[in-house]
């Protein structure tokens, strides 16, 4: 019994779940993907994967992402990367949906294909069916040799590590991190970014694991907070551009470990319905960082606020404005727009987790839910 223990506890690392333990992993597995791809002294990016696809990816008319689950998030994130820094049209589809819709694909589409396990059954799925109709089909996947990663004509791995929690966390933003990469090479070959704009996001991104590390030393801090809300039953998470997939996100981990109901909106769409829930009893996390739509943020918490709506809200570092008007203020180091859902949805990953383990939950095995969906 104590043995049985103590390997449990090595397994995990010493963090009491494996969740922690991955949450915590991310300065490191988003390091681990980027090695090799992003060179900051030579001036370099590079991706083996898409070389000899290089011609197809420059002249890509449409790029669609086929993805489920968290993997669909981080889709959600490459259609505002691909879309603003190598300017291809972006389609980002539910696997299940896609597969049955009798989609329009030609040959000069690509299909990037999203997936932690490379075993969901959807998104293979849409993949052989990407297939037969000539596109070409690029993986983005964490397991190595797994039945995606096999299906696919060429793709980059996350360099993640297994995970084993559930619900997914460095996978995100290990997978983040690659499609971050790939949209500047695209950016790049395309020509649709400039050269100094592009050595600004390198140096940058080269930041990232340090200020995952310092979202880290939040823990303490998210940790109070969710003593705060950890009886509450729905929760309401509102983010706009790069920010607005995270807020999808934040709310889907909510829901998976702590069996909160909690919905992910983009902010400015509070007005058309979710403006209706608001009362003295309604959490809204925001996601309100410096960025170009941070004024119009800054509006909708007005808006929260005097409706009596509780507000956490995730700034950067050194917001003046915020602490005045929100009930819980985050701060995470600053860095490009482009760039900060790798840093933004931390705290969401915290407090999602620090709720659960409150409430009681099982935190790496929530109930019905399996971690590779094999099945449709
Ligand atoms: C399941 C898991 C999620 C995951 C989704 C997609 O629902 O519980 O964490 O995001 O499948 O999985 P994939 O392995 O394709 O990324």
């Amino acid at each position: 019994q104590k043995l049985e223990m103590e390997l449990d506890s090595i397994e995990k690392g010493g963090y009491p779940h494996f969740m922690l333990k991955e949450i915590f992993e991310q300065p490191r597995s988003i390091l681990d993907s980027m090695r090799g791809r992003l060179e900051l002294e030579a001036g370099h990016l590079n991706m083996g994967g898409i070389r000899a696809y290089e011609q197809k990816f420059i002249n890509a008319q449409r790029i669609i992402i086929v993805a489920c689950g968290t993997s669909w998030h981080a889709g959600l994130v490459a259609e505002y990367l691909i879309e603003d820094l190598a300017r291809i049209p972006v389609e980002v589809e539910y696997a299940s949906e896609f597969r049955y819709r009798n989609p329009i694909i030609t040959e000069r589409d690509i299909v990037i294909a999203i997936s932690q396990s490379g075993e969901t059954a959807d998104t293979l799925a849409a993949i052989e069916l990407a297939k037969s109709k000539g596109a070409t089909i690029f993986g983005v996947c964490n397991v190595v040799g797994s039945s995606i990663a096999r299906a696919t004509d060429a793709g980059a791995y996350t360099h993640a590590g297994p995970e084993i929690g559930v619900a997914s966390t460095k996978a995100f933003t290990a997978q983040v991190t690659v499609l971050t990469l790939l949209a500047m090479i695209m950016g790049q070959k395309r020509g649709t970014i400039t050269d100094t704009k592009l050595r600004e996001l390198m140096v940058e991104l080269e930041t990232i694991p340090a200020k995952v590390t310092k979202a880290l030393e939040l823990d303490a801090q998210i940790q109070e907070i969710a003593e705060e809300f950890k009886d509450a039953t729905n929760f309401l998470y509102l983010g706009r551009g790069y920010n607005f997939p995270v807020a999808l996100e934040g709310a889907l981990k909510l829901k998976e470990i702590s069996y909160i109901h909690a919905e992910g909106y983009p902010a400015a769409e509070m007005k058309h319905g979710p403006i209706a829930l608001i009362d003295e009893n309604m959490p809204m996390v925001v996601i309100a960082t410096r960025d170009s739509s941070y004024e119009k943020v800054v509006s909708n918490i007005q808006e929260v606020k005097a409706r009596k709506g509780r507000i956490i809200a995730i700034v950067s570092e050194g917001d003046t404005v915020i602490p005045a008007m929100a009930e819980y203020v985050i701060e995470v180091p600053h860095t490009s727009e482009v760039l900060m859902p790798l840093v933004s949805v931390v705290p969401l990953q915290l407090l999602s987790y620090h709720i659960a383990v409150l409430r009681g939950c099982n935190v790496d095995q929530p109930r019905n839910l399996a971690k590779s969906v094999t099945v449709e």
